[in-house]
């Protein structure tokens, strides 16, 4: 029997529908949908196995058309949301079974006054439109369920026609489709968002600023809602703020990068030579109408959890931390061993920063959230991973806080990052000092080599077994 995974108990009576995923970030698309269904409040079942032979297709129950509608408000890694009609080898298959659907299933959208049109999508194979016409002709001809005028550009209803050719990576490319599948369409996803808050288009970036998809996959699996009270303790640009206030949270932010938040750091965009005045986290938000849910951002170190006062609570912590690559992982030196460094007379004293190891920086991050976090708020964090190294037992852990879900992005063949999302279960009792109330990390993923060692040896083995497969490939083409 097909894996099936339901989110909540069924109670009310369930309808299938067929969701088609974008085709990217494969490891976070389900957790996606599951994160916006609890979020949402509604039961659900959702097929899995279909994913699993590279189709972007995956069959669903859910309540109601309202319930799907709300989930594809939110999801921006689903392209398209269909009832699911039918499902079938062949067109043939498929026009046979459409026409045998109980009749207060198809009526309300087939009947003579209901302008309607057919679209026929492939995955992994390209039709030219004769044979998208012909599949179309095969399921309206006599006999055909659909009795109103065809309207192609705004019709009442819409059909589509979607067809999944499986590719083996190893053969030729398939000539029969694997699966197809039949449905009216209900609502589209939010891919749209991904180029409305595209980098190239905001006004101010860094050199780490999180991509458009990812911030908002982030605020997904943060469940973060209007009102919400949403904190980046390694804020950058802002880019998951901005991602989280479109959602309706109020946000703020620290970092201890004092040039950036200020806007004279080096620009980060190729041509241009200096910052502008007003490249901030606040004209971030301001350029997408968000600017009445700007709280602050603050210069100051994530590590030092004594700036904040005792009550302060945040409903989701959402955050990209250092991983040492392209910003420096710093916090302020201890004050004692602090040397301090004044600059020319009468110029601010900066104090000295110290090397802030990765361990330290999520067990900090973890004893931050388990304090400063509502119960029942959620933790979303990257954790950067030498990937033949990599073993659950890596994970920080806090009493307070439960792994809810652990994706991984591969970003080259032995690194990744793992975007974990944890839930504040139990109240901080405390004292800190208490070791039973701190975070820990069963083995230390980078306690004998540092991320970015192990990232730059990685990257030059890479270079090296490309460079040596180049010469080969070029022998043999000599040869
Ligand atoms: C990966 S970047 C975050 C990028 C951000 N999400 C964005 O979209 O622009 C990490 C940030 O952490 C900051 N940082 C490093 N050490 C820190 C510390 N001890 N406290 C606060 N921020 C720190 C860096 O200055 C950098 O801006």
């Amino acid at each position: 029997m097909a894996a099936r995974s339901a989110i909540s108990p069924q109670i009310e009576p369930m309808k299938r529908y067929l969701l088609q995923f974008a085709h990217e970030h494969f490891d976070f698309r389900v957790q996606e949908i599951k994160s916006i269904l609890s979020l949402i409040g509604c039961q659900a079942t959702l097929k899995e196995s279909d994913l699993n032979d590279g189709s972007p297709f995956m069959e669903l129950e859910l309540a109601s058309d309202t319930v799907a509608k709300a989930l594809m408000q939110r999801t921006v890694l689903s392209k398209r949301l269909y009832e699911f009609w039918e499902e079938g080898t062949s067109v043939s298959d498929v026009s046979t079974k459409i026409r045998q659907l109980p009749k207060d299933m198809i009526e309300p959208y087939t009947s003579e006054s209901n302008s309607f049109r057919i679209v026929v999508e492939t995955f992994n194979k390209k039709l030219s439109s004769g044979e998208k016409i012909s599949r179309i002709e095969k399921l309206t001809e006599t006999g055909s369920i659909f009795r109103g005028p065809i309207n192609l550009n705004c019709p009442d209803y819409s059909f589509h026609l979607l067809e999944f050719y499986h590719n083996d990576a190893t053969s030729q490319p398939a000539s029969e489709p694997s699966k197809i599948y039949f449905g009216r369409w209900i609502a589209d996803g939010q891919r749209a968002r991904i180029q409305q808050y595209h980098l190239q288009k905001r006004h101010f970036i860094a050199n780490t600023s999180m991509d458009a998809c990812l911030s908002m996959v982030m605020a997904n699996f943060g469940q973060i809602k209007d009102n919400d009270f949403v904190f980046d303790p390694f804020v950058g640009s802002g880019s998951l703020l901005v991602a989280c206030a479109h959602y309706g949270a109020y946000v703020a932010g620290t970092d201890i990068d004092f040039l950036l938040l200020h806007a004279k750091a080096k620009p980060s965009r190729a041509k241009q030579k200096a910052r502008s005045q007003d490249e901030s986290v606040r004209s971030n938000l301001q350029q997408y109408g968000f600017e009445s849910k700007y709280i602050d951002v603050l210069v100051a170190d994530a590590s030092h959890h004594k700036m904040w006062r005792e009550g302060c609570q945040f409903d989701a912590i959402i955050t990209d931390p250092p991983y040492g690559i392209r910003e420096s992982a710093a916090k302020i030196a201890n004050v004692q061993d602090a040397k301090v460094i004044t600059l020319e007379e009468g110029a601010q004293r900066y104090p000295q920063k110290a090397q802030y190891q990765l361990g330290d920086i999520f067990k900090d991050l973890l004893n931050f959230a388990a304090k400063y976090l509502n119960k029942g708020g959620r933790l979303v964090y990257w954790l950067p991973i030498y990937k033949p190294d990599y073993q659950e037992s890596n994970i920080p852990q806090h009493p307070c806080l439960e792994v809810e879900s652990n994706c991984e992005q591969p970003l080259s063949t032995t690194i990744s990052r793992r975007l974990i999302t944890m839930v504040k279960i139990r109240e901080f009792e405390g004292p800190e000092s208490d070791r039973e109330q701190k975070a820990s990390i069963a083995v230390d993923h980078y306690q004998c080599e540092t991320f970015r060692q192990k990232y730059f040896r990685a990257t030059e083995t890479e270079t090296q077994e490309k460079k040596e497969s180049d010469t080969l490939s070029s022998g043999k083409n000599h040869s």
